[in-house]
C-alpha cells in the first residue's frame, strides 16, 4: 500500500499568545511536531508531508535540527508543503494534492495533537483504509470547544459539527473528532476542491469530507476511544500543560516499569532519550534530561538537575546537584550543592562535595575534592586530596591552561593552582600557597609569606 501522511503545522496558534509557531511549542523538551513525526516513522510511510505557513522558516529548521539531533533525520523523509493563507484544515491538506499519489491511501493528522500513539494509527490503517474512509474519534468528559460527531440513530456516522456551529443539543455530545483520517488519496482529489466556507468560522473544514462520503455512500469507519489523553489537542497554554502532565506520566511510568523508584511521581521531569539499570531512586523535584544513561543502584537527590551525562552503578548524587556532560564512575559520590559542566569524567569512588564546581576535567579513582573548589581544565590522578578552597586558575583572560596533578598529591587549604601548572606525584601543597611552578614529586611547597607575630603589641585606643 503507498502511503502519503499528511500532517498539518500551518495554523497561526493564535490561543497560544506567542511568538513562538504552536507546533515548536515543547512538551517533554520536544516540538509537538516532533512527537508526531516519531509516531508517523514507525509507520514506515511513503512519503510524510507537512502543511507550514506561518513562520515556516523557523518551523522546517527548528524540526531539521531536532531529528538530526536525535539521530532521525533518516527515519523520517520530510517535504514541506506551503499553504499560503491559513484557510482552514481544508484548505491545508487541499495544498497538498498535487503531490500526493492518487492511486495510495493518505493518513492526516493535526500537529496539535502530539500523544498520538503508532499502534493506534496502525489500527487505523489496518482496517480497509484504502476502500474506506477511517477516523478516530474520542468520548471526552469535557468536549469544549472541539468538533462533535454526528450519529444517526443506526449509530452511524453522519457528520462532524464544530464547536462554533453547534446547536445547543449538539454541544451536549461529547464524541468527538480527534483529527486523524485516512482514505484512498483520490477521494481527497475528488472532494477537497468542491469544500465550501459557509460556516461560524468562514474557514475550510476538513471535516466536511464526511458529509461527502455520507453522501456518496461510502462506508465510515471510526476507532471510538473512550477517555483517552492520545488524542488531547493543544490549542491554548492550558491544554499544552494538561498534554505535559500527560506525558510525564507516560515517561515516569516507563521508568518504573524498568526499576526505577521515585519519591514522587508527580513532582519530576524527565526529556529526551533516558537509558536506566534497576533500582535507581530518584527524590522529589528532579529534572532528567536526555541523553542520559543511570547505572544500577544510582540515587538522585531532590532538586538535582541532570542532563546529557552517563552515571555508572551505584553512585550517590545528594541533593542540589547540576550536572552536564559528565561521566561518573561506579561509587562516587556527588554534592549537595556541587555543580557539574561539560566535559567532566570522574574514575570509580571519587568524592565530589559541597559547592565544588568542575569542568573539562578528569579525575582519577579515589579522589577527593569536598568542599568549595573549582578545578577547570584539569587532569588529576588517583587518590588524589584537594582541600577546601582550591582554585585552578585556568584562565588568563585571554586563553585557558591545563593543571596537571599526579597521583596522591596532597593539596592544602585554599589553594591557588596557576595554569599551566604540573604537581608531580606524592607533592604537597601547604595551605593557602599560590603555586606557579611545576612541584617534584614528593616534594612540599610552601607558596605563602611567614608569619610574623610581634610580641607586646599595643591595640589601637579609641580616642
Ligand atoms: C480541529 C477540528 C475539530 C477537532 C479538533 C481536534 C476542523 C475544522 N476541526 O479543530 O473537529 O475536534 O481539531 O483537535 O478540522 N491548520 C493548518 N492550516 C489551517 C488551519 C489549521 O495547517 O489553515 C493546522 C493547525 O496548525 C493545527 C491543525 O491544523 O495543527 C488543527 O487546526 P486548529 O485550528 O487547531 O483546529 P481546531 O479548532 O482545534
Ligand atoms: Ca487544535
Amino acid at each position: 500500500m503507498y502511503l502519503d501522511v499528511v500532517i498539518l503545522a500551518a495554523g497561526m496558534g493564535t490561543r497560544m499568545k506567542s511568538e513562538v509557531p504552536k507546533v515548536l511549542h515543547p512538551v517533554g523538551g520536544e516540538p509537538m511536531l516532533v512527537h508526531v513525526l516519531k509516531q508517523v516513522s514507525a509507520l514506515k510511510p511513503s512519503k510524510v508531508w507537512i502543511v507550514i505557513g506561518h513562520e515556516n522558516e523557523q518551523v522546517q529548521q527548528c524540526i531539521n535540527q531536532s531529528l538530526k539531533d536525535q539521530a532521525l533525520d533518516n527515519q523520517v523523509s520530510l517535504n514541506w508543503v506551503q499553504q499560503s493563507k491559513q484557510l482552514g484544515t481544508g484548505d491545508a491538506v487541499k495544498a497538498c494534492l498535487p503531490v500526493l499519489n492518487s492511486k495510495g491511501t493518505t493518513l492526516i493528522l493535526y500537529a496539535d495533537t502530539p500523544l498520538i500513539q503508532s499502534t493506534t494509527l496502525k489500527k487505523l490503517l489496518s482496517s480497509d483504509s484504502h476502500q474506506q474512509l477511517s477516523l478516530i474519534t474520542n468520548d471526552v468528559e469535557n468536549p469544549t470547544g472541539l468538533g462533535r460527531i454526528l450519529r444517526n440513530t443506526e449509530k452511524h456516522i453522519v457528520g462532524i459539527v464544530e464547536e462554533k456551529d453547534a446547536s445547543i443539543e449538539q454541544k451536549q455530545l461529547t464524541e468527538i473528532n480527534t483529527g486523524v483520517y485516512a482514505c484512498p488519496t483520490q477521494w481527497l482529489l475528488d472532494w477537497l476542491p468542491k469544500l465550501k466556507n459557509d460556516n461560524a468560522q468562514q474557514e475550510y473544514y476538513l471535516t466536511d469530507i464526511v458529509n461527502f462520503a455520507v453522501d456518496e455512500k461510502k462506508t465510515i469507519h471510526a476507532i471510538k476511544l473512550i477517555k483517552s489523553c492520545e488524542t488531547l489537542g493543544v490549542n491554548d497554554r492550558i491544554q499544552l500543560a494538561m498534554v505535559e502532565k500527560h506525558y510525564q506520566r507516560q515517561r515516569v511510568n516507563a521508568l518504573m516499569s524498568q526499576g526505577v523508584s521515585f519519591a514522587d511521581p508527580e513532582r519530576v521531569t524527565i526529556r529526551g532519550d533516558i537509558q536506566v539499570k534497576q533500582d535507581v531512586f530518584v527524590e522529589a523535584n528532579v529534572l532528567l534530561e536526555g541523553p542520559l544513561s543511570i547505572g544500577a543502584g544510582v540515587y538522585i537527590g531532590s532538586n538535582s538537575c541532570m542532563r546529557n551525562s552517563k552515571i555508572d552503578n551505584n553512585v550517590v548524587i545528594n541533593h542540589h546537584c547540576v550536572i552536564d556532560g559528565a561521566h561518573f564512575g561506579e561509587n562516587s559520590q556527588i554534592g549537595p550543592f556541587a555543580r557539574v559542566r561539560p566535559n567532566t569524567e570522574l574514575g570509580a569512588e571519587v568524592k565530589v562535595g559541597n559547592f565544588v564546581e568542575i569542568k573539562s576535567s578528569k579525575l582519577g579513582n579515589g579522589t577527593k575534592v569536598n568542599h568549595l573548589s573549582y578545578l577547570g581544565d584539569s587532569v588529576l590522578g588517583k587518590s588524589v586530596n584537594v582541600g577546601a578552597g582550591t582554585i585552578t586558575c585556568n584562565y588568563d583572560g585571554v586563553n585557558k591552561y591545563q593543571t596537571i596533578i599526579d597521583d596522591k598529591v596532597f593539596i592544602g587549604s585554599n589553594s591557588a593552582l596557576v595554569a599551566p601548572v604540573h604537581l608531580q606525584q606524592g607533592a604537597t601543597i601547604a595551605a593557602g600557597s599560590t603555586i606557579t611552578q611545576e612541584v617534584p614529586e614528593n616534594h612540599l611547597a610552601v607558596a605563602r609569606s611567614r608569619q610574623v607575630n610581634k610580641s607586646n603589641w599595643q591595640k589601637t585606643k579609641k580616642k
